[in-house]
């Protein structure tokens, strides 16, 4: 019939065979992640009205300033996913330490890793900004749950993906076949299926990297943003620079229409000699999703998904997107 999207839910039961993780428990804890983005979308669009904007005062485990609709996210997705019935724990870009379950609520044996608002820095300007979230599986057969659970490679994810607060509210998210785009429909209050079967081209017309930076990157990271640059490039021509401060935005724009986004390394800050992005709630989630859209992503040496975390907040360098692109870039970076 025409004019009938299709949901989420209704695209996990057509695809539950080639998920055979896409089990109710699993179209549950979805269920509950959209009901918290669609929360989150509601304050996001009538941030300027209410007092919502601005900054809370306080100071995150990333030694960042909180801005309210960070702790409001956060908030929301911490008091909905523990009442998803479906998790054992949880760990937030904004919490020092992992967030169990209470005992008085049903749990399971899902771990969901998330950034709840990620550009916070555009959240004041109106600009895109997005949450990331990251679903894996307890396999230790501890009766309990530690820190450990959590320091695994990207490769063990069963679910990864984004919601973009954008011109429209958008799902993007994979099971590990394929990655689907759904787009919310105010009118009714449902994600419909808008982008079936993403694939990012296998080589771009786009950087993305903060070059006010430059003077802190090594020659090695400066030569491979400069290829980008060149007319000498295997494009034959500059890529355009495009860079939103929105790691979800910049990174969606890339997937769509093809680039690379880099987070380099950046020797001026001795507490970040590994770059600002987070591994496990930033750069494994969409290495997850950019790999099974047919693009890859590798801290300038090493694949993404291979890296196991030492800590939970990890950072990471982060080169991600077209796969021909992150390719050159990876071959650069490590010459
Ligand atoms: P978050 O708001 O979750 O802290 O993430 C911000 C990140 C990412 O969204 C973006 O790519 C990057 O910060 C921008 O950093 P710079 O301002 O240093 O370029
Ligand atoms: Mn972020
Ligand atoms: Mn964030």
């Amino acid at each position: 019939m025409e004019g009938i999207g299709i949901t989420v839910t209704e695209h996990l039961l057509i695809h539950q065979k080639e998920s055979p993780m896409a089990t109710g428990r699993f179209t549950r804890l979805m269920g509950e992640l959209i009901f918290s983005a669609k929360i989150i979308a509601r304050e996001v669009r009538k941030a300027g009205l209410v007092d919502i904007l601005g900054l809370t005062g306080e100071v995150n485990v990333q030694g960042e300033a909180v801005r309210k609709l960070d702790d409001y996210a956060n908030n929301i997705l911490i008091y909905r996913m523990q009442r998803a019935g479906v998790l054992c724990a949880m760990a937030s870009e904004e919490n020092a330490d992992i967030i169990e379950v209470p005992d008085n609520l049903p749990k399971d044996e899902y771990l969901l890793i998330f950034d709840p608002l990620d550009g916070s820095s555009n959240i004041d300007a109106n600009v895109n900004i997005g949450t990331i979230f990251s679903i894996r599986k307890k396999t230790s057969d501890r009766p309990y749950v530690t820190l450990e659970d959590f320091l695994h490679k990207g490769t063990e994810q069963v679910a990864a993906g984004y919601f973009l607060y954008g011109s429209s509210t958008m799902l993007v998210y994979t099971t590990g076949n394929g990655v689907n785009g759904f787009t919310l429909d105010p009118s009714v209050g449902e994600f419909l299926l808008s982008h079936p079967d993403i694939k990012t081209p296998e080589r771009g017309k786009i950087y993305s990297v903060n070059e006010a930076y430059t003077c802190y990157w090594d020659e090695a990271t400066r030569r491979t943003v400069e290829y980008f640059k060149s007319p000498e490039n295997d494009l034959g021509k500059p890529y355009s620079s495009r860079y939103i401060g929105s790691l979800v935005a910049d990174f969606h724009r890339n997937l769509i229409y093809g680039g690379i986004f880099m987070y380099p390394a950046d020797k001026r800050d001795p507490a970040k000699p590994r770059g600002k992005l987070r591994l496990l709630c930033e750069a494994a989630p969409l290495a997850f999703v950019v790999e099974q859209a047919g693009g890859a992503a590798t801290d300038g040496k090493t694949r993404i998904l291979d890296l196991k975390p030492e800590r939970l907040h990890e950072r990471v360098p982060l080169f991600i997107g077209s796969r021909k692109d992150v390719e050159k870039a990876t071959e650069l970076m490590s010459s």
